[in-house]
């Protein structure tokens, strides 16, 4: 323990010593090397591939990676577990404190967000929106794998979440390549070595929670918490793309989250959250723990994002 950390006075030695643990093993997840790792291993792993390409000491090298994810996760857990322990176990406390994160969960009211609407200049934007579209884990694919083996209420929503992603099968539609043709428009190129480590823990905890079935109710909180908060977020980002003369099309995704997630986060509530819990309250602080996980890491990345571009 250094002189800083010295108990003061009033402050237990046994109360702050734990504080120290707690942050030293936080500072293990909180770098390049770390999140880099994880981001390419998730990259690599979840791509479709061959039985012939599960080269010698992968195995060794994907329980390694497993079990680092684990720990991860945990450690994001730690830091929100008191926060989500206040979460109500009944259906209708529940809901309300779960759609109360809108106004005071953690990262929300961002002053970043004004700022890319009024005032960042189109190199600034061009810069944010890399950061993002490199932790963009991809919503389609982590509800996809959260949904096995979900209850039928729940799973038909997410399902219809999910097609609604797919354009309802018009390839047009599909969220996904709608954001590429942004970050083509801007040329910009996912690339993991040039992402600050705040926006590769965003997507690797996502991921993480979203593959770890034992994490299966804290990816139905985190994504839950995604259609929640996005809108606010989409629609500052539409504004400030519109601002700097991006056309219709090439602002589309922004523009469409800004309205669309506002009834996909409406139907989550009720056709998965709200069931879930009224079947097993237990449900509760797990969805509770994934929408904070969630949160944080936004909020980190937000912070982060400010620091680079207000220097
Ligand atoms: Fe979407
Ligand atoms: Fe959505």
């Amino acid at each position: 323990m250094s002189v800083e950390t010295l108990p003061s006075k009033g402050t237990s030695l046994a109360t702050s010593l734990l504080a120290d643990a707690d942050s030293a093993r936080a500072s293990r997840f909180r770098n390049d090397d770390f999140q880099r790792g994880l981001a390419r291993w998730n990259r690599a792993r979840l791509a479709p591939g061959f039985p012939d390409e599960h080269g010698p000491g992968a195995e060794e090298r994907d329980a390694r990676l497993r079990r680092q994810e684990g720990e991860f996760l945990d450690a994001l857990r730690a830091e929100v577990a008191d926060e989500a322990a206040a979460a109500p176990r009944d259906a209708d406390g529940f809901i309300a404190w779960f759609e109360a994160l809108r106004e005071r969960g953690p990262g929300q009211h961002d002053p970043l967000f004004p700022w890319l609407a009024e005032e960042a200049s189109r190199d600034q934007m061009r810069w944010f929106l890399g950061q993002e579209a490199a932790g963009e884990a991809g919503f389609e694919d982590l509800l996809a794998c959260t949904q096995v083996r979900m209850p039928p209420r729940a799973k038909l929503e997410f399902a219809r979440n999910y097609w609604d992603e797919m354009g309802r099968g018009n390839p047009k539609g599909m969220h996904g390549p709608m954001l590429n043709v942004l970050i083509e428009t801007l040329g910009l190129e996912a690339d993991i070595d040039d992402t600050v480590w705040e926006s590769l823990a965003l997507a690797n905890a996502m991921t993480g929670m979203a593959t770890a079935r034992r994490y299966a109710w804290h990816s139905v909180g985190a994504l839950g918490v995604i259609e929640l908060t996005a809108p606010d977020r989409s629609a500052a980002t539409a504004a400030g793309l519109r601002r700097l003369g991006f056309t219709p099309e090439e602002r589309r995704y922004f523009d469409l989250h800004a309205v669309l997630d506002v009834k996909h986060s409406e139907a989550w509530n009720r056709e998965a959250l709200r069931p879930l819990v009224e079947e097993d309250s237990r449900r509760a602080a797990a969805i509770a723990e994934g929408a904070l996980i969630r949160l944080h890491c936004g909020a980190l990345c937000f912070e982060r994002y400010r620091t680079e571009l207000w220097q």
